[in-house]
C-alpha cells in the first residue's frame, strides 16, 4: 500500500515537473519548439529561456503559445528588482534541458560564464536536479578539441549529454553534430524525471 502511494506520488511529481528549457542560436531551434509542445502536452510546466541569438531563429511568442508560459530571453531584474528571475526560475526547476546547445553556450556554461539569462540560470540551478544538454553543430565544430574539452567539463559538472546524432546537418555536411531526434530526447527526459 505504502509502495503504491510512493509510486503514485512519483507519478504525480513526474506529471507536474517544472522544466527549464534553454534554447540557443542554432539552425535546429525549431526542433526545440516540437519538444516544448510535447512536454507541455505531457502535463509539464515548461519555462522556455532563449538566448538573444536564438531569437534570430525562432520567436519567444511561438514558444509562449506552445507552452502557455511566457518565454523569456532576458532578466528584467534591472527594471523590476523584486523579480530576480535568474534566481527564482532556477530554484523552481525540477529539470534543466538545453536544446539545441550551441558550441558558444557550451563553452560559456563549461567555464562558468554568465553573459545572458540562460547561462546565468545554468549557474544557479540546484545541483541535485537532472541537467540535460543536447548539442547541435557542424561536425568540425563538434570535433574541435575546445568543444570536446568543454563538453567533458560539463559532464564532470553533472550535465548529461544527449547525442549528437550522425547524419546530414543544417550546413549540408555529414558527421556527428546533428541534433538528436525529439522523441529520443523526450525518452531521456521521462527517465530523468522518474
Ligand atoms: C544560420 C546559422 C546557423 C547556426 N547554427 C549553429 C549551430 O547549429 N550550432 C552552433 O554551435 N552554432 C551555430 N551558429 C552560430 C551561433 O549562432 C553563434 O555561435 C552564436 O553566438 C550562438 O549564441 P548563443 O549560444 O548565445 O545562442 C549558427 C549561426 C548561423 C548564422
Amino acid at each position: 500500500m505504502l509502495k503504491q502511494k510512493a509510486s503514485l506520488v512519483t507519478q504525480l511529481k513526474t506529471a507536474m515537473a517544472n522544466i527549464l528549457l534553454g534554447v540557443t542560436g542554432s539552425a535546429a531551434c525549431f526542433k526545440a519548439a516540437a519538444c516544448a509542445s510535447q512536454l507541455t502536452q505531457q502535463g509539464h510546466h515548461v519555462q522556455v529561456v532563449l538566448t538573444p541569438m536564438a531569437l534570430e531563429f525562432v520567436s519567444a511568442l511561438q514558444f509562449s503559445c506552445l507552452t502557455g508560459v511566457p518565454a523569456i530571453s532576458h532578466d528584467d531584474s534591472q527594471t523590476d528588482p523584486a523579480g530576480m528571475e535568474h534566481i527564482s526560475l532556477a530554484r523552481e526547476a525540477d529539470l534543466m534541458l538545453v536544446m539545441p546547445a550551441t558550441a558558444n553556450t557550451i563553452g560559456q556554461i563549461a567555464n562558468g560564464l554568465a553573459s545572458n539569462l540562460l547561462t546565468t540560470l545554468a549557474l544557479v540551478v540546484r545541483s541535485d536536479i537532472p541537467k540535460l544538454l543536447v548539442p547541435a553543430m557542424n561536425p568540425d565544430m563538434y570535433a574541435h578539441p575546445a568543444v570536446q574539452r568543454n563538453l567533458k567539463q560539463m559532464q564532470s559538472d553533472g550535465w548529461q549529454q544527449l547525442g549528437p546524432a550522425e547524419g546530414p546537418t543544417a550546413c549540408q555536411e555529414l558527421g556527428a553534430g546533428r541534433l538528436l531526434e525529439v522523441d529520443d530526447v523526450l525518452k531521456v527526459v521521462a527517465e530523468a524525471l522518474s
